[in-house]
Parts: C-alpha cells; sequence; structure tokens
C-alpha cells in the first residue's frame, strides 16, 4: 500500500512565539509544493499563533505533549480539546525526552494516546531503544513493550490514523544517524510488532517515521527504505533551509 511520507519538526524547548511564526510562513511553499504532509510541533505557547499563520497552508501544526483529563485543576497542563481549540491537528506523545525527564511511561502515553484520540486528534507515538539497552541485545524486547504499552486494548479502528516515531535515544542530537539499514531493520521489526497486535492491514497502512539526527544530506537515503514512511526533525527543523532541505529530499526519495 502507498503510504504518504510525513515530514515533521520538532521544536522542542526552542523559538519564541514571533520565531515560530515566521518559521512556519517560510515553510509553506516547500510544504504546497511536496507530495508529503508536512508538520510542525511548536511549543505549547505557540501553538496557537503558529496554527493561525497556518491556517489554509499544506503546513499542519501539533502540540509536543498533552495532558489526558480534559480540564479541571490541572496546575500546568493542556488538553487535547484545547490543543483543537487551538488550532493542533496532531499530537507528539511519548518523546524520549518525556520519558527521560518527566516520567512518562507505556502507561502514560497510553492514556495521553486515548485523550488524543477522543478529542479527533491525530497521535504521533514516540518509541525508541537507548545504546546501551540496543548494545546488550534488547533492542526488540524495548520496542516491542513500548509499542504494546502504547496501543494498549485499543483497536485497529480506533488507530487508524496513528503514527509511529521510531527514535533511537542515541541518535537523537547527537549527530550519529542510525543507517539506513539499521533504520530500515528496526522499522520492519515495528511494522512486524504492529501486524501482531492490530493485523496485516493496519500493519501495512501505519505509517513509520524514522527521528535521530536527519538532516537534508541523510533524509534522502532514509526515506527511501520501504519501511520508512517519513522523518521525525529536532535541531534540523529550526531553521527553514534545512527543515525546507528535508522536504524536498523526500520528494527525490519518492521518485
Ligand atoms: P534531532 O531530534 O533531529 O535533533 O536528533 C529528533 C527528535 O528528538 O525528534
Amino acid at each position: 500500500m502507498a503510504r504518504r511520507t510525513i515530514i515533521s519538526g520538532n521544536w522542542k524547548l526552542n523559538l519564541s512565539v514571533a520565531e515560530g511564526v515566521d518559521l512556519a510562513n517560510a515553510l509553506k511553499d516547500s510544504a504546497a509544493a511536496s507530495e508529503a504532509e508536512v508538520v510542525v510541533f511548536p511549543t505549547a505557547l505557540s501553538v496557537a499563533c503558529v496554527a493561525d499563520a497556518c491556517t489554509d497552508s499544506a503546513v499542519a501544526v501539533g502540540v509536543q505533549n498533552i495532558y489526558w483529563e480534559d480540564a479541571g485543576a490541572f496546575t500546568g497542563e493542556a488538553s487535547a480539546p484545547l490543543a483543537k481549540a487551538a488550532g493542533c491537528s496532531w499530537v507528539l506523545i511519548g518523546h524520549s525526552e518525556r520519558r527521560q525527564y518527566f516520567g512518562e511511561t507505556d502507561e502514560t502515553v497510553n492514556k495521553r494516546l486515548q485523550a488524543t484520540l477522543n478529542a479527533g486528534l491525530k497521535p504521533m507515538v514516540c518509541i525508541g531503544e537507548t545504546l546501551a539497552e540496543r548494545e546488550a541485545g534488547n533492542l526488540e524486547e524495548v520496542l516491542s513493550t513500548q509499542i504494546k504499552g502504547a496501543i494498549g486494548d485499543l483497536s485497529a479502528d480506533q488507530l487508524k490514523e496513528l503514527v509511529i516515531a521510531y527514535e533511537p535515544v542515541w541518535a537523537i542530537g547527537t549527530g550519529v544517524v542510525a543507517t539506513d539499514e539499521q533504520a530500515q531493520d528496526a522499522h520492519a521489526f515495528v511494522r512486524s510488532v504492529v501486524a501482531e497486535v492490530l493485523g496485516a492491514e493496519a500493519a501495512d497502512a501505519m505509517r513509520i517515521l524514522y527521528g535521530g539526527s536527519v538532516k537534508p544530506d541523510n533524509a534522502a537515503g532514509l526515506l527511501g527504505k520501504p519501511d520508512i514512511d517519513g522523518a521525525l526533525v529536532g535541531g534540523a527543523s529550526l531553521k527553514q533551509d534545512s527543515f525546507n532541505g528535508i522536504i524536498d529530499a523526500a520528494a527525490a526519495a519518492s521518485v
């Protein structure tokens, strides 16, 4: 099945509201010209303004995290319905930095995933192993546990819009990118676990993105692999030249 490529930018804790709006505006032309879906994840403080700037453009906007309750006495949190009202269509869930620094677990990933789906938003769930886990030979066990934990009791029908981002922790922000083959092998394994849990049809349709030191010069090689359906980009998504370069690389990889 043909799976539409997604090029997404995780801005993390970077860029002011004005800088985010400027960058989003600077991505519109290449996003419009691209076959790929383009998504940016600004800080929670910027999503409303960036989404407003992206109205009627080919740039979609998401939040980097949500809480699983819709509203209430939860100081400091933001919810899926509020993200939707602010103009978001995507939610990033379970990024390794949230797992590492903010106590995210497979159980809370599952709760956030359910809340995202309940609000009618599209979830992008991040998984990935640490270097120690890979070196200990635990890659498959770690990925399998994370996928099954995230999915929980949700059905293939509920998860039609689910996107998985495979991000080896050792490749995030380090400049050490997984080789095309390492990434392809991990993606094929992720797809096999999805097939086991949700069935072959769901696995065939599911988009699995690679993340970890993606740059304009390595993107085409990664995106050319059969099970790599896009990229989740951190550092290189913060500058219009490099992010546009990756959007262009998606077109080069698909010909
Ligand atoms: P990086 O980050 O591209 O800077 O390695 C990727 C990510 O954390 O999503």
